[in-house]
């Protein structure tokens, strides 16, 4: 299997922004100037804005998403939204593991593992985001501290739930800086990321395994961090909440 056999998922990770109107808004003004592509597109969206953006993006096949989830169904969790009752308002995507969450919120590889399992067992589809901090990266230890997140997170998981995973690379120190990891970089780490998911099941399950770059990715510099071998998409923040800029990311993605 190539990449060519892979499924190109463009995923906007909107972070705390927008309110309901906003975001609204924002999804239509998508919905229309995507209409034409070739590749899966979800909209991570704040869990207040879930409805109105289910709502302005029905019947046009882009997926609505989430950006975390607890991994109890139920219960004394104060302030926690249960993966049961993200299905339910029409979620099929939850983003797990984003280094917001772990750096703001002590998120931990264990918390982020019961989290996926949870999100699975409910049916939902799960990008999970891995990535090294700029230190790591100038100790040398990105490949490693990028396996040890991926196993962590994939304990307990199945191969038939695999088909629901998504394992997104996201350099820390290229989020939200306008820094970019070089294209070779991405492709290097994504192909690591796919050797170690080979590791863990075998090559069946890691050929069909989308791998996203994120991290400043761009309207400018989205088309050659998308053509390498192992990059099957893209975890997108800043430019995903400007329509026409997402526009060209998911129509980069489509050739
Ligand atoms: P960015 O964010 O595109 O603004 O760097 C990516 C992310 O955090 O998923």
């Amino acid at each position: 299997m190539n990449k060519a056999l892979r499924k190109a998922i463009i995923a906007g990770n909107w972070k705390m922004n927008k309110t309901p109107a906003e975001a609204a808004a924002l999804a239509s003004s998508i919905k229309s100037l995507a209409a034409q592509r070739d590749c899966q597109v979800v909209l991570a969206v704040p869990f207040v804005d879930l409805a109105a953006v289910g709502e302005a993006i029905k019947d046009s096949g882009i997926y609505l998403g989430a950006q975390n989830c607890h991994w109890a169904s139920n219960g004394a969790f104060t302030g926690e939204i249960s993966p049961q009752m993200l299905v339910e308002c029409g979620v099929s995507h939850v983003i797990l593991g984003h280094s917001e969450r772990r750096q703001y919120f002590g998120e931990t590889d264990e918390t982020v593992n019961r989290r996926l399992l949870a999100a699975l067992e409910a049916g939902l589809h799960v990008i999970l985001c891995v990535g090294e901090q700029l230190s790591q990266r100038e100790q040398g230890i990105t490949r490693e501290i990028c396996a040890m997140q991926v196993k962590i997170a994939l304990g307990g998981v199945t191969r038939e739930q695999m088909e629901r995973v998504v394992i997104a690379y996201e350099p820390v120190w290229a989020i939200g800086t306008g820094k970019t990891a070089t294209a070779a970089q991405a492709d290097e780490v994504c192909g690591a990321i796919r050797q170690v998911v080979e590791e863990l099941y075998d090559s069946s399950v890691a050929q069909a395994l989308t791998i996203q770059y994120g991290g400043s990715m761009n309207a400018g510099n989205a088309q050659e961090l998308l053509d390498q071998p192992n990059v099957d998409g893209g975890l997108i923040g800043g430019a995903s909440l400007k329509g026409e800029d997402f526009a060209k990311i998911i129509a980069a993605a489509s050739r």
